[in-house]
């Protein structure tokens, strides 16, 4: 740690926070990202990056980036907090609708002919605040209606702890929900309850949710094998070796024959490793587990 002359503290206990980063300092926190976390940012992601950093400075009280380098070192805890941070978390109910009508209208009646007696197993691998892995639910619990004898389950799994808190609490207020409201009002109604200034999942969608820690960039344990995997908005945060190894992990976990879902602007055309292509977005597994 630099010495303590270096806190400097204005009147009221406010810090005032270095404005200029010297480009040493910017590529040190860079690496941080990707060392905890895979995900690569070019120089046009330092006001991001700043910009999210500078409120942790301020609660820390660091005036000064580099003693904020030496506390990641030296605390393993700030590590957590610094995922929270630098990780992105957008998403919404229902997101990319064409993946949710596949889902529900060919993979699922075509899943069910085939295995009426074998629990689906879903993977949600960055499943952000949870509207990705509650609109599966929906979707199971409406074909459960039709078919009571279908049983699923889903693992969401995140490399954020403050995003998985939120995605346990299933409490959702705001955009997101107001999108739900517009998109699938009946199933706002049916599987949440207003709670607060919000809505809540209810026990039907969260019986069968399971969450949990997960870096992608490492091996699955204890995971799979799974059928639909849902690796959507993440890939894009990793350079071309970063995608290849997460989705060699990937494939670790899925079964023979498991489905593979991306999202909008992620494409596995570049690479190599044996999904094959099916629909836009959308690869299968055939040789399953190597
Ligand atoms: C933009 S959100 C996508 C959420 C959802 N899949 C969707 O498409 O709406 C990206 C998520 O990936 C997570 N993430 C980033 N790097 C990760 C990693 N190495 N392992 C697991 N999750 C990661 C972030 O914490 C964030 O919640």
């Amino acid at each position: 740690m630099r010495p303590s002359h270096a806190l400097s503290s204005k009147a009221g206990g406010a810090v005032d926070i270095e404005r200029e980063v010297d480009p040493a300092t910017r590529r040190a926190l860079f690496d941080q990202v990707r060392r905890h976390t895979g995900i690569v940012m070019s120089e046009r992601k330092w006001t991001m990056l700043e910009g999210r950093l500078r409120r942790r400075l301020r609660e820390l009280t660091l005036p000064d980036y580099r003693d904020y380098l030496e506390v990641l070192e030296a605390k393993p805890d700030e590590v957590r907090d610094f995922i929270d941070l630098v990780t992105t978390n957008e998403t919404s109910f229902f997101r990319t609708p064409r993946i949710w009508d596949y889902f529900a209208q060919q993979f699922l009646p075509r899943w069910f002919d085939a295995r009426p007696d074998t629990p689906l197993r879903v993977w949600s691998a960055a499943s952000s605040s949870g509207e990705e892995s509650y609109t599966v639910a929906m979707l199971c619990e409406e074909f459960r209606l039709k078919h009571p004898a279908f049983r699923y389950r889903i693992l969401a799994t995140d490399i954020a702890d403050g995003i998985l808190s939120k995605a346990a609490a299933a409490h959702y207020r705001g955009r997101n929900i107001e999108g739900l409201r517009q998109t699938h009002p009946e199933l706002l109604d049916k599987y949440f309850s207003a709670q607060g200034d919000g809505f809540c999942a209810g026990a039907a969608l969260r019986a069968n949710v399971t969450f949990r820690k997960h870096n992608l960039h490492e091996r699955p344990r204890d995971i799979g094998p799974i059928d639909v995997t849902l690796l959507r908005n993440v890939l894009i945060y990793f350079d071309a070796d970063g995608q290849q190894a997460v989705l060699e992990n990937v494939r670790r976990a899925m079964a023979p024959d498991g489905v593979l879902i991306v999202g909008e602007s992620e494409s596995l055309s570049r690479f190599d490793m044996g999904f094959q292509y099916e629909q836009p977005l959308i690869y299968r597994n055939p040789r399953g587990r190597p």
